[in-house]
């Protein structure tokens, strides 16, 4: 059985099906050089996982370093004996076990809160207090990216199937509440030889919307906040890769977008 598991990682199919680390920097790359004219060096990626994001920003200069931050002792120990080996830049990148709201890690020109992760504060006073925390952890030209999702679909039961490689990864929004916006998500994979990672990954979490998310940021201190909407794709109707800075998106089922918060 051990051999199995080794064989099929869940947070290996997790990076392949979930994660493109690589799209993610050029765009904190490109988008922190367009407002601060520019290169910033040092990061902290909070709800890091396994430290993928980070390990990608130390990878990109030799100057750059970053800090993954994360409660899961498990996770970070993955980080370390998955990630680490395959850097360049080894020395770089620096795992923390911390809360996010106090690790002590500042002065960033960056700090990232992806995946959607800090959903899962689940009142404003909690998730406002988060957002102080990182203001406090930047630079004054520093700058506080976000990714958040929404559009009628997100507020719904259902699962979506995808063929990846060796596996298929199921995003389960097994129930929404909408009277207080809370939400059951699993991730589960199948692999093409029949094992069934039933619920390798769970989140809670409260589906907030942007008007909120940008209504605490202003209360937490920042002083600029915007939205970076995808663009759509001519062609196929998808979405394009590109976001920009929008002060209107489309009604779509299902959207991902990028805040963008300076103190
Ligand atoms: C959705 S996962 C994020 C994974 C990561 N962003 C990635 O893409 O690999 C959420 C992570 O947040 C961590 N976490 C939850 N609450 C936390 C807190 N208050 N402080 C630090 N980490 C926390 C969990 O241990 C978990 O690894």
């Amino acid at each position: 059985m051990e051999k199995i598991i080794m064989k099929h990682d869940i947070h290996k199919m997790y990076q392949e099906s979930v994660q493109c680390v690589e799209a993610e920097i050029d765009f904190i790359e490109v988008t922190y050089k367009e407002i601060r004219g520019n290169e910033a060096r040092y990061l902290r990626e909070d709800f890091s996982g396994t430290g993928q994001t980070a390990g990608e920003w130390v990878d990109r200069n030799a100057k750059n370093k970053a800090w993954a931050v994360d409660l899961d002792d498990d996770v970070l120990a993955w980080g370390q004996s998955h990630i680490v080996p395959h850097l360049k830049n080894k020395q770089g990148l620096n795992y923390k076990k911390a809360d996010v709201r106090n690790s002590g890690i500042k002065n960033m020109d960056i700090v990232l809160a992806m995946n959607f992760s800090y959903f899962l504060f689940m009142d404003r006073n909690t998730m406002i207090d988060y957002f102080v925390s990182v203001k406090d952890s930047l630079e004054d030209t520093g700058i506080f990216f976000l990714d958040a999702f929404g559009g009628y679909e997100a507020a719904k039961e259902l699962k979506e199937e995808r063929e990846c490689e060796g596996f298929t990864y199921i995003w389960d929004q097994a129930s929404f509440n909408p009277i207080n916006s809370e939400m059951q998500c699993y991730i589960h994979f199948i692999t093409d030889d029949g094992i069934d990672f039933h619920k390798a990954f769970s989140y809670y979490w409260r589906l907030w919307t942007l008007p909120e998310l940008q209504e605490m940021l202003h209360k937490a201190g920042f002083s600029t906040i915007d939205v970076y909407w995808e663009g759509t794709d001519d062609k196929s109707g998808e979405g394009d890769g590109v976001f920009k800075a929008s002060k209107i998106g489309t009604a779509d089922a299902g959207w991902i977008c990028y805040l963008v918060a300076l103190p």
